[in-house]
Order: C-alpha cells, then structure tokens, then sequence
C-alpha cells in the first residue's frame, strides 16, 4: 500500500524530505461536537452509542459522533481529501494510521477541569494534551523523533472547547457553585485566560495550524429553548449574553496569543456567526425549521436525550439540529464550507482555504 511505502521510504532516508511525500494529518481536540467515538471506549454516560445516531452516517450504525451522520472533523476531512481521522482510543489507531493523525475529543469536557464532573471517566482537556504527547512517542518509534515533529508542525489542528463551560457547569443548575463564585463576566474573563493556557501548551507541544471554534449560540439549542426561551421560542437571554460576552474576547486573546508567538498560527472560527446564519433564516438554507431537534422528546424535542424510543425527524435534511444540544450533518456542511471559504467576517485571520495555499508553498 502507498502509505507503508512512504514509511519505509522514510525509515530508509531523510526524514525531512518524507514529511512532504505524506499527506497532513489531522488533530482535533474537544468535546461532544467533534468526538468521533472516544467516549464510547470510556465507562461514561456521556455517549452516542445507540440508534438513531448515526443513521445517516455510512455504515448507518451508532459511531460515537453526535451527529445524524458525519460531524464537523468528518467533513473537514473529506474536503481537504484526507482519511477521516480516528479515535485515539480506537484499537484500529495502529501502524501507518497513525500518520493520518488523531482526534483525541471527548463528550462532556470543557476548558475547566470541573466542567462536566457529572460525567466520570471523560477525557478532560490536560488529558487530551497529554494523549497528544504519547501519541507523538508512538509514532517517534515509526518514523523517528525528527519525523514525528515535522508530521506534527505540518499538521491541521480543530479545537472546540466552552459550550460545556457554560452549559455543564455555570448554568448546570440554579446556584451552580462557579455561578456563586463568578459574575458572568468574570466568569467568562476567567474562561479566557485558562483557555490561553491550553492553547499556549498546544503550541508548546508542536501544533503550527490551529483552528479555535468559538461558542455557537448556546441559548437557541432545543434544549434550552425548552428549558429557558421565551414563550414564543425565542432564544435564552442568559446564555445568548454568555456567548456574546465570550466569543469577542476570545479573538481578541488569539489575536493576542499570535502576536506573542509572532505568527498566525491560530484561526478563530465564528461558529456563532455560522450558525446563526440559517437560525435566523431556515428556509434559505433548505431547512424546514432551526428550532425542533430531529430526535429527542418534549417541548422542540429539546428535552432529555435522544433514544430508539425518542421522537425522529423523517427527513434530517430539514432540521437544523439533529439532537437536543447538536447540529445535524445539513447544519456540519453549512459550517465547514464557511471555515473554508468563509470571508473575514467568519474567519479570522483567514479561511482554511487560504491556509492550505499559504501552507502548500513551504
Ligand atoms: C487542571 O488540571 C491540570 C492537570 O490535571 C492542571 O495542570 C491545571 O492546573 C488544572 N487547572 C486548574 C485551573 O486548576
Ligand atoms: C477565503 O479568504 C480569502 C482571504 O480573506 C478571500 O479572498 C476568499 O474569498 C475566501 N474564500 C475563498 C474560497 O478563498
């Protein structure tokens, strides 16, 4: 096969001139939105290990990924051409695969390590970090240590960390103890300068090309439409004020972050932006509506969590949202072709599009 040749080629000679024979890997990092199945390797709860998840995805099994069908990683993937990126806990993440990359996400985290404490055994972001390095040691061992670094400098990297923060953990309950501890804004100037952290470590660690999402617009998931929108389905107030306190600062800090590195090396996605975009207007985008989730039960099927017995959408084409808190595969492509294409006003410094012309002339 191509690929176990380009590593025999590499073992033999030069690991600089082998890092450009290989395609570039793909890292992602983060919670529920970009968890292609680690979480269903972990005594955890927080899982999508059953029917209907995954029902348009193309074994129509259950994956793991929070989506009808392929997640927002799964695309990028595609686009760019390259194999769909594995689990880290997947046992197939073996041997030349490993050269594809990583995706080391887990449902449930966010940026603090208290997000999510109801569910155990998830894989919270330092420990994400970490994997990162073991997996930089597995792979050493194939193409050596000089080969992994170039494999990891020349990689793509997706972040998606916060939604948790707010939703599993400040707003969890009334009285939560971070909300009796912080202000909202606090609270959110606190979130910042621990994600700083996280990203400063990624960078430490090798990684080059950083995509960083922001929060979507917490307060119009189903799940909170039913359980604090307004009575004719407006949005939540509260969590529509926490995103738009947060998302502006964290590109100011990321702008910040590569002003101190001295180069681009973090893009800040507004997934707020991009969702919003057929929130506010469904039928432009083919939906039939951005506010009933596809599958769940309840008021906008927002409530609880989607199972065999839940209500499900005949058409996931049509909903916005496949589950409570998760955007349907229609809704991933809408937002992957924005991180590709999208102008200044979704993509800042610049587009992935720009990012793999610039980064295919090194
Ligand atoms: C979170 O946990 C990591 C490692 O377990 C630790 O290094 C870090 O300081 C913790 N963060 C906070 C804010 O306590
Ligand atoms: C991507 O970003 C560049 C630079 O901002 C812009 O010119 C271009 O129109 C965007 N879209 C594509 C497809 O490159």
């Amino acid at each position: 096969m191509a690929t176990s040749l380009v590593i025999a080629f590499c073992v033999m000679i030069s690991f600089v001139g082998c890092a450009y024979a290989q395609p570039r890997a793909f890292f992602v990092f983060g919670d529920s939105l970009v968890d292609s199945g680690n979480n269903d390797f972990l005594a955890t709860t927080a899982r999508a290990d059953n029917y209907p998840y995954g029902i348009d995805y193309p074994s129509h099994r259950p994956t793991g990924r929070f989506s009808n069908g392929y997640n927002i990683p799964d695309l990028i993937s595609l686009e760019l051409g390259l194999e769909p990126t594995l689990p880290y806990l997947s046992p197939l993440l073996v041997g030349e695969k490993l050269l594809i990359g990583a995706n080391f996400a887990s449902a449930g985290i966010g940026i603090l390590n208290d997000t999510g404490f109801q569910f155990i055994h998830i894989i919270r972001i330092y420990k994400q970090l970490r994997l990162f390095e073991l997996y930089q040691k597995r792979v050493s061992a194939h193409i050596g240590s000089e080969g992994a670094r170039n494999l990891v400098n020349r990689a793509l990297v997706l972040i998606t960390l916060g939604g948790n923060d707010f939703v599993n953990n400040y707003y969890l309950v009334p009285f939560s103890a971070r909300s009796r501890q912080f202000s909202l804004p606090d609270y959110v100037r606190y979130l910042i300068s621990e994600y700083r952290k996280v990203l400063r470590r990624l960078y430490d660690l090798g990684a080059r090309r950083v995509l960083v999402t922001g929060t979507g617009p917490m307060g119009c998931a189903p799940a909170e439409l039913a359980m604090r929108g307004g009575p004719n389905g407006q949005c939540s107030v509260e969590l529509e004020r926490a995103a738009s306190l947060y998302n502006p600062q964290l590109v100011d800090m990321i702008r910040s972050l590569n002003q101190e590195i001295g180069s681009d090396i973090f893009v800040a996605a507004d997934a707020y932006r991009m969702h919003m975009d057929y929130i506010t207007n469904p039928q432009a985008y083919g939906f039939a509506t951005s506010k009933v989730a596809c599958c769940g039960q309840g008021p906008y099927n927002g409530l609880g969590l989607c199972t065999p017995a839940s209500n499900l959408c005949p058409n996931r084409e049509l909903n916005a949202f496949w589950d409570a808190f998760h955007p349907s595969e229609k809704a991933n492509k809408i937002i992957v072709n924005r991180i590709l294409r999208g102008s200044a006003q979704y993509m800042y410094p610049m587009n992935l599009s720009t990012i793999m012309a610039l980064d295919s002339r090194t």
